[in-house]
């Protein structure tokens, strides 16, 4: 493998480089972009939306990456023959429309990273605005476990939640509404223990915790846990 080497001095690279200068006229507002939604979960949609492009633009580019070369083009937008072609990185999950904007489709981990804009305008100004995409993984399905699920009154019971991802929160669900605590339960600090002690009748029911994070949510299987009295 350390025996490869990179071709990165492409034509185009080269015939890009010498038409024009890197200059961009310090009047006119600079491009904004926002993610479309904000965080984003693999497998789902994202708009790069584009604010704000300059005026009388001839074509707008997007790459993968700040290297504005061949090889990291994504597609481009002609806006004087209303045409979108596709470049070197386009991986046939993105849509360029005219107004800048760029859709990416089912999202994968790897789409995570850095997108330029360049739009030229008909006196060959360029301009560049990056944007930083994150693609979040969704939270897997948790598991729930108890110490006994047939207890009497006045016994303890330990539900856990076991769950393989980090950065989550956990909530417990009692008969499919939110748990809510009494001063005979406990949890643990992160959540993913609730401890009842002593048991009452009361609390027979279905159990089920429910992990998120910031783009997704998965419960659990549920656990009855039956109580007999004294
Ligand atoms: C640009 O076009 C796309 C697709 O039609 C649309 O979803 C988006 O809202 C437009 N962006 C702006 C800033 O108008
Ligand atoms: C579960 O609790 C019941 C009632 O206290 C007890 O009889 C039984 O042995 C317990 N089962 C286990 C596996 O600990």
């Amino acid at each position: 493998r350390g025996s490869e080497t990179e071709n990165s001095g492409s034509l185009g690279e080269v015939r890009e480089a010498s038409l024009f200068t890197f200059w961009s006229s310090p009047t006119s507002a600079q491009a904004t972009i926002d993610l479309v939604p904000p965080l984003v979960a693999e497998g789902k949609n994202v708009l790069l939306l584009v604010h704000n492009l300059p005026e009388n633009l001839n074509i707008i580019y997007w790459y993968k990456g700040i290297t504005t070369t061949d090889d990291y083009e994504i597609a481009r937008y002609l806006l004087s023959t209303n045409e979108s072609v596709e470049g070197l990185a386009h991986s046939r999950r993105e849509t360029i429309f005219r107004n800048g904007s760029l859709l990416i489709e089912n999202v994968k981990q790897n789409d995570t990273g850095v997108y330029t804009l360049q739009s030229l305008d008909s006196r060959g100004n360029k301009k560049d605005t990056s944007v930083q995409l994150y693609v979040h993984q969704p939270v897997s399905q948790p598991s729930i476990r108890v110490t006994n699920d047939t207890v009497k009154e006045k016994d303890s019971v330990v539900f856990t939640c076991v769950s393989g991802d980090s950065e989550i929160s956990i909530q417990w669900i009692f008969n499919n509404q939110n748990l809510k605590l009494t001063d005979r339960m406990m949890l643990s600090e992160n959540n993913s223990r609730l401890s009842i002690d002593p048991v009452e009748g009361e609390d027979a029911g279905e159990y089920q915790c429910e992990v998120s994070n910031l783009v997704s949510s998965k419960k659990s299987s549920s656990i009855s846990l039956i109580v007999n009295s004294e």
